[in-house]
């Protein structure tokens, strides 16, 4: 048995499993370029602050999921639990505000939450996120839900859900809480601890408990509150979204994890994935820039996460294509025919094949069971004999056919017959 096992909650990622993470990457960068995002690439560690102010000290995250820890300095340092706050540290310290506004920008990577893990819920798991600087306009809302759903549809998901929500601002959000109040107070006693806890600290969380969602349904309905400003906001952003025909439902009960959101928030749930089935989530969050120390500045994003992204693709039998097949593997075995092997490999990859040049000392046979092993689509030999009349001997590992060229025509036939397969 292996002596050293990877922590709880965390993964491998290797083999057959890889080209999901290619293609969902790949794929999400083809779409965010095409919308005009630029990448920024963050820090894993930040300074635990930053989390606390932005993400919010009475959320789940900061309460009780942070992996914080004293640096040999002694500063308290967290690996980052999401991707925002530190994109937001990045613009202001960076003063990204020179770069035109509005900015767009992206990002992916791992993120960090000590929870308890479960089929789509991990303590190491990783997003893709989007955020825009610099404008309040309910078109860049609209945008930003059309990206996730054309990111969505994109991956070749069918079965999700849209649903969004308005949870106001500071100028309607207090009313709205204290009505709130009044209607939980006397539910109160029957409910979780969680619920109880939150109350005083949290009380929109109310809405989305789990545990109690029976006493959410009579609750007071956020868009009932809402300020003249916001009010106009969400419709127009809702009037957008009509325009382009996408799917997606009001849902008054989304008020989201993270304590930094304004006016528009959304997620995305996907039906075949149990428990864990939110696989993007975003909203605005209007006053995070100046919260952190830079200018009042709007902004809007959403992350998604790939574990579950990658779960929904295996739920609804999305078929994808392995980047890491091989085309060819070269065998080679007699004196000089190491050289020979060499000068191919460097043909055959300057066509465009995936190329597996033997690396080993070993014979022929071992070799071509290596090629079997690895799935080569194709084993080019070359012996003493081969070198000797200047040919190579071509194997299709999937049809067992075997045929001799001339060397001069092996790049030219390998391109057509691995195009062909
Ligand atoms: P979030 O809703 O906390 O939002 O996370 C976004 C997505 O990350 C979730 O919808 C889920 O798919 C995935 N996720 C979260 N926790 C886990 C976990 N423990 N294991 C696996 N997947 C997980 C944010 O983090 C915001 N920063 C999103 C955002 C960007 N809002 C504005 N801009």
């Amino acid at each position: 048995m292996a002596q050293y096992k990877r922590l709880k909650g965390t993964q491998d990622i290797f083999g057959e499993e890889t080209k999901y993470w290619y293609f969902v990457e790949s794929k999400a960068r083809e779409i965010f370029l095409k919308y005009g995002f630029k990448e920024i690439r963050t820090p894993i560690i930040e300074s635990t602050e930053l989390f606390k102010r932005s993400v919010g000290e009475t959320s789940d995250i900061v309460q009780k999921e942070m992996y914080t820890f004293k640096d040999k300095g002694g500063r308290s340092i967290t690996l980052r639990p999401e991707g925002t706050a530190p994109v937001v540290r990045a613009y202001v310290e960076n003063s990204m505000i020179n770069l035109g506004s509005p900015i767009k920008l992206y990002y992916m990577g791992p993120m960090f939450r000590y929870e308890r893990p479960q089929a789509g819920r991990q303590r190491q798991f990783h997003q893709i996120g989007v955020e825009i600087f610099g404008t309040d306009t309910p078109i860049s809302d609209a945008e930003i839900i059309i990206l996730a759903d054309e990111l969505l549809k994109a991956f070749g998901l069918k079965n999700y859900k849209i649903k969004i929500n308005s949870i106001g601002c500071e100028k309607c959000r207090p009313k709205y809480k204290e009505s709130l109040k009044n209607y939980y107070n006397p539910l109160l006693p029957n409910m979780c601890h969680d619920c109880q806890k939150r109350y005083e600290t949290n009380i929109m969380r109310l809405l989305d408990c789990k545990v109690d969602s029976k006493y959410s349904k009579d609750a007071p309905v956020i868009l009932d509150h809402l300020c003249e400003d916001c009010k106009t906001h969400f419709n127009k952003v809702i009037k957008y979204l009509d325009e382009l025909n996408i799917n997606y439902e009001v849902d008054p009960k989304i008020v989201r994890g993270l304590d930094y959101y304004t006016k528009t928030a959304f997620e995305i749930e996907h039906l075949d994935l149990g428990a864990q089935s939110a696989i993007l989530g975003g909203g605005r969050y209007n006053s995070l820039v100046e919260e952190i120390g830079g200018r009042e500045t709007p902004a809007i994003g959403f992350g998604v996460g790939v574990e579950r992204i990658i779960l929904a693709l295996k739920q609804e039998n999305i078929e994808i294509e392995n980047p890491e097949k091989i085309d060819i593997y070269i065998a080679y075995s007699g004196e000089k025919t190491d050289f020979e092997a060499l000068k191919l490999s460097k043909i055959l990859k300057k066509e465009g094949l995936k190329v597996f040049l033997n690396l080993s000392e070993r014979s022929i046979r071992n070799q071509m069971k290596h090629a079997n092993k690895i799935k080569a689509k194709f084993v080019a030999i070359i012996g003493e004999n081969e070198l000797k009349t200047e040919t190579v001997t071509i194997k299709n590992m999937i049809s067992g056919e075997q045929f001799e060229v001339e060397k001069f025509w092996v790049p030219q036939i390998l391109k057509e017959k691995s195009l062909l397969e």
